[in-house]
């Protein structure tokens, strides 16, 4: 039983000097001195011995359980401070490496634009009306004839407006989002009070100010009563939210106020020009005090102040006969503006084909 004992620890000794890592210590450890293993067997033999038997071998067994614990104890030491070096020098951190970034998805500027300018006329108790009322792809009676614009009108040549083959004749690219009005009167009845945003396209030589396709945001209001100065309160309501107040000691700025009818006169000044769409009467082209130089005279505003944004006017009585509701009971105003042109005075961008461009590093700024 003895030269077992020494037989063992011979054996395990001799493993513990070829043992290179913390791991193969715990095979050793496993094999020899676990409930299961070489030792333990041996340990159960000794209640067979006799009682002088037992006391001899039985410390021999203990004092070389307590050899090999303390061995494996000290080889452990050993290989651990080693291993912990090792891995102290290949699994280090460096943390002046740039870290990894993951490109971050935005909203479009003019998308963005959009949805600003249809929150502030739905403020002012505007609804916008859902896209299907106005197809991208329409027939010239919505985009042509049910607006006024005669047959021989010159926006009508394919100079300036692409058509299309389609189902039941040729249709056209919608060129303004003037159409909308028309599908808004025929779907429901006065009050009408309704925004339709949405892409246009016209047939254009592209440069820094012209994309062959750009957006628009369509307004109209029908009601009984309605006059030109509802059309100017609201528009230059719109001004002012939009465009906000001018630069402090601009020429006509003050303090909000109220005008002389009770309405609210926007600080950020507004001119009604005098012009002519088929579909208004009267019309007129709205221009906002340069955003620039304000009214001083810049290269934005060509040196004259003013900078033109919209397009507006009284409904014309033949649009409202068209869809049969009665000029001489309602009336009504209706504007369009072009949303590249208000996104690019108000983030100072001088080419419209930036935003089409989808280059990352002009979207990346809004
Ligand atoms: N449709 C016009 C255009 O594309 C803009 C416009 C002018 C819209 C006057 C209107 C309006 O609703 O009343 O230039």
């Amino acid at each position: 039983m003895k030269n077992k004992i020494e037989k063992i620890y011979a054996d395990a000794s001799a493993d513990i000097a070829k043992a290179a890592a913390t791991s193969d210590l715990e095979e050793i450890k496993n094999k020899y001195l676990s409930r299961g293993g070489e030792f333990n067997a041996i340990k159960k033999g000794l209640k067979d011995l006799s009682d002088e038997d037992k006391r001899t071998v039985g410390a021999l067994a203990n004092e070389i359980t307590q050899k090999l614990e303390a061995a494996l104890a000290a080889k452990h030491d050993e290989f651990y401070a080693k291993e912990l070096d090792e891995k102290l020098i290949t699994e280090k951190l460096d943390i002046t490496m740039p870290g990894k970034f993951s490109a971050e998805g935005r909203i479009h500027p003019i998308t963005n634009t959009i949805n600003e300018i249809t929150a502030i006329f739905e403020s002012l108790g505007f609804s916008v009306v859902a896209n299907e009322l106005s197809p991208e792809v329409d027939t010239e009676y919505y985009n042509f004839d049910a607006l006024n614009i005669p047959f021989e009108h010159p926006a009508r040549d394919v100079q300036d407006t692409f058509y299309t083959a389609a189902e039941g004749g040729r249709q056209v690219l919608r060129s303004h989002t003037s159409g909308s009005q028309v599908r808004a009167m025929e779907a429901k009845k006065p009050p009408i009070k309704v925004i339709s945003p949405g892409r246009v396209y016209r047939n254009e030589t592209v440069n820094s100010r012209k994309n062959n396709f750009f957006h628009q945001i369509e307004g109209l209001l029908v009601d009984k009563d309605i006059t030109f100065g509802d059309l100017k309160g609201v528009l230059n309501e719109f001004v002012y939210a939009y465009f906000g107040m001018p630069k402090a000691g601009a020429a006509g700025v003050g303090l909000r106020e109220q005008g002389e009818q009770g309405s609210i006169v926007s600080v950020r000044p507004t001119r009604f020009r005098n012009s002519f769409f088929p579909f208004t009467e009267p019309s007129a082209e709205v221009d906002v005090q340069c955003i620039m130089c304000a009214g001083a005279g810049c290269r934005t505003c060509s040196g004259t102040g003013w900078l033109e944004i919209l397009g507006a006017g009284m409904v014309h009585p033949n649009v409202l006969k068209g869809v049969d509701i009665d000029p001489d009971v309602y009336s009504g105003f209706a504007f369009g503006m072009g949303v590249e042109r208000l996104a690019m005075l108000k983030y100072a961008i001088d080419d419209i084909r930036l935003f089409f461009q989808n280059d990352v590093r002009f979207l990346k700024q809004f």
